[in-house]
């Protein structure tokens, strides 16, 4: 416990925490690029309802929210609008067409990617999108694929269609306390590509435990060692500018509700058409096929996206994706990406001064203590005075109580966890493979034992609407579990 390092300086702006206006006044003057004015109008014309029911949402990761806006233009576009399946031909099928066509090629125009380059899928979500590039990426005997440990879940998953197919999985580690990329061992385990095989490397652009940035330099450089390149953004583009005429990954993955927050169920895999050459679908479905036969037995794919949307997408949801793009081009993700900035600084920098009386600190910070190439992802622990964990699924129905909506546990990112919780290897083995399945509750109370500090966190992640008084709400919340005994 007391190897924990709580020495980021705090902010020169120290006084009279307590006091919201007064702790205003100093960020203000800490954070002087933090556009307070003009986030107060948007938060009050879009987002009035976070206030009027008394939330403190701090759950971007988990979920981006909506703009009242965004809501009023699309239910105008619906009501005024006569849409029919975009499969069939009829004029209520073209104009659906239409838009559908107009938000796919503006999805091409937000990110910056030529059409002559990219093509964009439509997803159920960045899972949906994951699974694709897994099970059609033509992996066998020989092949590889490379990830992070600070994967989430649905490119872990990957894996599993590589060992089926005799294709061989290898982690790269992250390194605590920062949870970075172990540049060297990548590096080496870059060595891997088979010559003229199959080798995708995957990675998040950011980490949704750490909300550690990896350095987008990577993509290049691993595609020049013969590896394909799956950059999951599900948790960076809500939050940063991701260009992709600068950057080239194969493959791109997101959820449109975590930018957003409206439409659920819309997400895309946003992929080089070369690289979608390589794919093998391993079935069709209504929509991916220009012919298929019964008697024939035999079948055509679609050419480009079409072969991978698989049935009737989701049609009426597809013009609120522009909307909603057009809705945080209007502000600027650059602006959304200063302020997010701003109010992760100043909360890491207070979280790290929070100490109990007896100098024992209070709060364990999982990943960068800076903002330098993190996101506005943050994910602590609790401790006493004893350097007792305080367990995170109490701190979150304490946080439940007086309305703050973060999140708790290991967000579907298990290797970023155990790294971060220094689990080995050796800890989990016989976790798998037994004949009784291994209970959750089992799990936690057998790491428990094993780990260094704590099995999972709380994570705090701001977006679009944060504003410094949800931040500062936050921290006045952390400042309860001072002097008390976990
Ligand atoms: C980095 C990352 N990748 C992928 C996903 C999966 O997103 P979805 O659940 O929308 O499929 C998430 C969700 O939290 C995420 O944070």
């Amino acid at each position: 416990m007391h190897s924990r390092d709580n020495t980021a300086a705090l902010p020169p702006s120290h006084d009279n925490l307590a006091d919201l206006d007064s702790a205003l006044a100093g960020f203000k003057r800490d954070y002087p690029s933090f556009d307070a004015d003009s986030l107060d109008r948007l938060r009050a014309a879009e987002y009035s309802r976070l206030d009027r029911l008394g939330h403190v949402y701090l759950d971007y990761t988990g979920g981006g929210l909506y703009a009242e806006s965004q809501l009023n233009e699309h239910m105008a576009m619906l009501k005024n609008g006569v849409f029919g399946n975009p499969h069939s031909g009829n004029p209520t099928s073209q104009a659906m067409t239409r838009l559908a066509e107009h938000a796919r090629s503006y999805v091409l125009d937000y990110f910056h990617a030529s059409p002559e380059e990219y093509a964009v899928i439509f997803t159920q979500n960045a899972s949906g999108a994951l699974k694709l590039v897994g099970e059609s990426y033509p992996f066998g005997p020989g092949d590889q694929y490379v990830l992070t440990f600070d994967n989430h879940n649905s490119v872990n998953g990957i894996r599993e269609f590589a060992r089926a197919r005799g294709a061989a999985f290898t982690y790269a580690p992250v390194l605590p306390p920062e949870l970075r990329i172990d540049d060297d061992k990548l590096h080496d385990l870059l060595s891997l590509a088979q010559p003229g095989g199959h080798n995708l490397f995957a990675y998040p652009a950011q980490s949704n435990f750490s909300g550690v940035q990896h350095s987008l330099e990577w993509i290049e450089r691993v595609q020049a060692r013969g590896w394909d390149v799956l950059l999951d953004a599900a948790a960076f583009v809500p939050t940063n500018r991701l260009d992709l005429s600068r950057w080239h990954p194969d493959f791109v993955t997101l959820s449109f509700y975590k930018v957003f927050g409206y439409p659920t169920g819309v997400g895309c895999l946003i992929a080089r058409r070369s690289a979608l050459d390589k794919l093998h679908r391993p079935w069709f479905a209504g929509g991916t096929i220009t012919i298929a036969s019964v008697q024939g037995n035999g079948y055509y794919l679609r050419e480009g996206e079409a072969a991978f949307e698989d049935g009737t997408i989701n049609y009426l949801n597809l013009p609120a994706v522009e909307i909603g793009l057009k809705f945080i081009a209007g502000i600027g993700v650059e602006t959304i990406h200063e302020r997010v900035r701003c109010l992760t600084d100043w909360l890491i920098k207070h979280l790290l001064s929070l100490y109990h009386s007896n100098g024992v600190p209070l709060i364990h910070l999982y990943g960068p203590a800076n903002t330098m190439m993190r996101g506005g992802t943050v994910t602590i622990n609790f401790f006493d005075p004893d350097g007792k964990l305080f367990d995170y699924r109490e701190v979150e129905a304490e946080a439940n109580q007086v309305n703050i909506s973060l999140r708790t546990g290991c967000f579907c990112n298990p290797g970023a966890g155990e790294k971060a919780h220094g689990l080995t290897e050796a800890d989990l083995a016989d976790c798998f493979g037994r004949e009784e399945r291994m209970t959750f509750e089992e799990f936690i109370r057998v790491m428990s034992g094993r780990v260094k500090d704590a099995v999972g966190g709380v994570r705090v992640s701001m977006g679009v609407a944060t504003n410094f008084a949800d931040v500062h709400r936050f921290i006045r919340f952390a400042e309860t579990f001072r002097d008390r005994t976990a």
